[in-house]
């Protein structure tokens, strides 16, 4: 994986703001954006980031093809997409080992298109077995089976995604696992060297990831042709 600045290139970790990157990008040059922001969260986290978190979201829509994908805090209100995007779906991260009053994360999708799409629930360990081993010191990384669901169902083989929250380079791992092509950023630099050990270990020694843990969880998503209520001012 290439470490250089030219934002166009598949399949690279940048280590810079994502907000600097991603004004300098060609529009709709990404297939889907899947990331995990810096947001409102209970432990005091990324309270500096907080708003980078939120432009970054809606620069987002502008660089992305389909999807914008991000995780997001069930405690705090849910950013509406801009004009022109719709929320079509909120999937639910179960996390059975988690120790917080509220264990689990929802994961949001706007589309360009207004087709709503079935919400999932995923069970999966904050600690899977695969991530343990691969644990670095990042607060929040999260499964790689996780983002392997979130990838294959909102990109095709080939396709290219954004991660600009990128850490330790989960999406990018994930990705590697789905055939997808991967630019992700990250502006700490202890955290993008981990990632991209995490990715040259991959490199050289490809893991088999196991199937979505349900079987409802491994099919596409359901179209269908309810329109969502308006809900814009
Ligand atoms: C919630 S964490 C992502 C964790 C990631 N999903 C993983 O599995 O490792 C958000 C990341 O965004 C990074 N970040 C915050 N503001 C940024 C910015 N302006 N540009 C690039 N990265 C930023 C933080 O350093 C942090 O690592």
């Amino acid at each position: 994986m290439n470490t250089n600045e030219n934002p166009t290139h598949n399949d690279e970790l940048l280590i810079k703001d994502c907000l600097e990157v991603m004004m300098a990008m060609p529009n709709q040059s990404i297939d889907a954006v899947i990331t995990d922001p810096p947001y409102p969260n209970g432990q005091g986290l990324f309270t500096t980031q907080l708003i980078d978190g939120l432009i970054g979201l809606y620069l987002a829509t502008k660089k992305a093809k389909n999807y914008v994908v991000f995780f997001w805090s069930p405690n705090n209100e849910t950013p509406r997409p801009p004009l022109g995007w719709w929320h079509v779906a909120t999937h639910i991260w179960h996390k059975p080992d988690a120790k917080s009053s509220t264990p689990y994360e929802h994961i949001i999708v706007w589309s360009r298109s207004y087709k709503r799409m079935q919400s999932k629930v995923w069970t999966i360990p904050i600690l899977d077995y695969r991530t343990l081993r691969e644990f670095g010191t990042h607060p929040t990384q999260k499964p790689v089976r996780l983002l392997r669901n979130l990838v294959e169902l909102y990109t095709k083989e080939g396709e290219t995604v954004l991660d600009p929250f990128g850490g330790t380079g989960t999406t990018a791992v994930a990705c590697r696992y789905a055939k997808r092509h991967c630019i992700i950023i990250e502006s700490n630099p202890e955290h993008a060297a981990f990632a991209q050990q995490r990715l040259e270990k991959k490199e050289q020694a490809p893991e088999r990831i196991e199937q979505p843990t349900t079987p409802e969880a491994a099919q596409p998503p359901t179209p269908s042709d309810d329109r969502p209520k308006p809900k814009r001012r």
